[in-house]
C-alpha cells in the first residue's frame, strides 16, 4: 500500500518529560515539551501504523488517530511501554528523568522555622530504551534519541551500543539552540554503519522524514 506503507505495523512511541514526585505537591521534571515525540507518533499513524503513544505530562493535545497512554513517573512509563509489547517498532523520544527521589514523602514536606533544610536522596530510574533494546520481545526496529549539550556524536554512538538500539537521533540541546521546548530541531542520525546530518527543520518535518525512513526500513 503506497499511501499507508506502515499498515498492519505496531509502534510504541514515548514522549514528553517524566515527573518524579518529591512529595504530593512537588516534583522533579525537565524542559521537554513532547512536541517531537507527539509529532513522530502522528507521522507514523499517518503512514498507517497502529501507534501507542506513552506520554509524560505535557501541555499539548493527544495526536489524532493514536492510542495515547498518560503517565507521570518513569516507572509508570516503563510499565506502559512493556504492556504495549510486542510491537514492530519502538521510538523512545521521552526525556525520562535519570533519577527519582529515593523515598518520596506521602505528606507535604513542611518548613519549620529553625529546622534543617531537607536533602533529597536520589535513586536511579529504569532505562526504558535499554530495557526494550535488550528485551526478549525486542521490536524489530528500536530507535532512541540523545539530547546532549556536548560531544553529541560520540555520546550518541556509545548510546547505540549500550542501549541495543538500531538508530539514535542525536540533537544538541544546549540552551542557545532553543531546541528543548522549541518548534525546530537539528538532528544527526547515528547508525551502526554511519552518520547522516539533517538540516534545521520543524519538528513535524523531522517526524515525517523519520517516519518515511522507518517505512523504507520495513519495505527493504
Ligand atoms: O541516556 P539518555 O537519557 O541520554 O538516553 C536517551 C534515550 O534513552 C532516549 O531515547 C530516551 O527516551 C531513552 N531513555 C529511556 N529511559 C531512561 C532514560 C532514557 O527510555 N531512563
Amino acid at each position: 500500500d503506497g499511501e499507508k506503507p506502515l499498515k498492519g505495523r505496531n509502534a510504541i512511541v514515548t514522549s514528553g518529560p517524566t515527573h518524579e514526585p518529591i512529595d504530593p505537591v512537588r516534583y522533579i521534571a525537565n524542559r521537554s515539551s513532547g512536541r517531537q515525540g507527539h509529532a513522530i507518533a502522528a507521522a507514523l499513524a499517518k503512514l498507517g501504523a497502529e501507534v501507542t503513544l506513552v506520554s509524560g505530562p505535557v501541555a499539548i493535545a493527544d495526536p489524532v488517530g493514536v492510542h495515547t497512554v498518560h503517565v507521570e513517573r518513569a516507572e509508570e512509563m516503563r510499565d506502559a511501554v512493556l504492556a504495549a509489547l510486542p510491537a514492530d517498532m519502538a521510538v523512545m523520544v521521552a526525556a525520562v528523568a535519570d533519577w527519582r527521589v529515593a523515598s518520596a514523602a506521602d505528606q507535604k514536606l513542611k518548613k519549620h522555622p529553625g529546622e534543617s533544610i531537607p536533602t533529597l536522596a536520589l535513586t536511579e530510574n529504569p532505562d526504558i530504551l535499554k530495557t526494550v533494546g535488550h528485551h526478549t520481545m525486542r521490536p524489530r526496529l528500536v530507535i532512541g534519541f540523545a539530547a546532549e549539550t556536548q560531544d553529541v556524536e560520540s555520546n550518541a554512538r556509545a548510546k547505540l551500543e549500550r542501549k541495543g538500539a538500531d538508530l539514535i537521533v542525536a540533537n544538541d540541546v544546549s540552551p542557545a539552540t532553543g531546541i528543548m521546548g522549541g518548534s525546530r530541531n537539528s538532528v544527526r542520525l547515528i547508525r551502526h554503519d554511519g552518520v547522516e546530518r539533517w538540516p534545521d527543520l520543524a519538528k513535524e518535518e523531522v517526524a515525517e522524514r523519520l517516519a518515511a525512513l522507518i517505512a523504507e526500513y520495513f519495505h527493504a
